[in-house]
């Protein structure tokens, strides 16, 4: 469970723990993490406290150590972690990406060997991932049913390019690095979906859209509390066996993007 210490991601954390998951609460800040678990302890729950900033490989193969070695795997990966920055520039291209997309890119390839059986994966993805302002060849490539991890990659790859090169109005991309960002993880869980159709695990990914939330990213005036917000992460991430996978969900349905 990335970003677990505030905001969306504590109430997904909060959810699981209360249906009997032990969690990993992972956070940039250990003492943000320990925070958050102490806030969650009960005493028939199991909350363990870690240090994860995203884009940081020594700390995502930290994190697989703890699991192949303390847990023997997991059976839930929630990506809450994200960052919404002011402005439109190469930096904020080059970081909003780095967190919201490759993070979550890495670290699921890092932890699916690790993923058990019936296990769910979970992209805590967002409305502005829908594709209106793009140029439709561009925009129908992230939904190609013949998109692969290498192709999907590479295109955000170019999109960072293509933003620091000033070039990203004619190659058909938005001014939103959040919003290519967010596509990106709706398409991640299709490609990931498709190619764990042959997987014996039986493992489900799909993106979720927690609505317009009341945190420090979704600001006081947003109209859903952060319990609210996690619902439909929850949902995803407790589906039932032969549940849906490679989808795009808000309010527990499928949503276009
Ligand atoms: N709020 C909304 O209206 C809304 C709408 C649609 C989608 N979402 C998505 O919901 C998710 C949670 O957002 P929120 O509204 O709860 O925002 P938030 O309160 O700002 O929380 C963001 C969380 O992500 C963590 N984070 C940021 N960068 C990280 C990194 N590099 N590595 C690890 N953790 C990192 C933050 O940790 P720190 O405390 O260390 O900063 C924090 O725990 C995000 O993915 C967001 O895009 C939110």
């Amino acid at each position: 469970m990335t970003g677990a210490n505030r905001g969306i991601g504590l109430e997904i954390a909060r959810g699981l723990a209360a249906r009997g998951l032990a969690v990993v609460v992972a956070s940039r800040a250990l003492a943000a993490a320990e925070q958050a678990a102490a806030e969650l302890a009960a005493p028939d729950r199991v909350l363990e406290p870690c240090q994860l900033d995203v884009t940081s490989a020594a700390e995502r193969a930290a994190l697989a150590d703890r699991l192949r070695t303390r847990h023997g795997g997991l059976d839930v990966l929630v990506h809450n972690a994200g960052v919404s920055f002011h402005g439109f520039d190469a930096r904020v291209a080059e970081d909003t990406l780095a967190t919201n997309f490759f993070g979550a890119l890495e670290l699921t390839l890092l932890l699916l060997p690790l993923v058990r059986p019936a296990g769910r994966i979970v992209m805590v993805s967002s409305g502005l991932a829908e594709r209106s302002g793009w140029a439709p060849e561009l925009a129908a490539r992230f939904s190609d049913p013949a998109l692969d991890l290498p192709t999907l990659r590479a295109l955000l790859e170019r999109f960072v390019e293509d933003v620091r090169l000033r070039r990203h109005r004619e190659a058909g991309w938005p001014t939103s690095a959040y919003g290519v960002s967010k596509a990106g993880m709706n398409a991640l869980a299709a490609v990931l979906a498709r190619e764990l159709a042959a997987d014996d695990r039986h493992i489900l990914v799909n993106a979720a859209c927690p609505g317009w939330v009341r945190t420090r990213m979704g600001g006081a005036g947003a109209p859903r509390s952060a319990e609210e917000g996690a619902r439909t992460p929850l949902w995803l991430a407790l589906l039932p066996e032969g549940g849906p996978s490679g989808g795009f969900f808000r309010d527990e349905a499928p949503a276009d993007w």
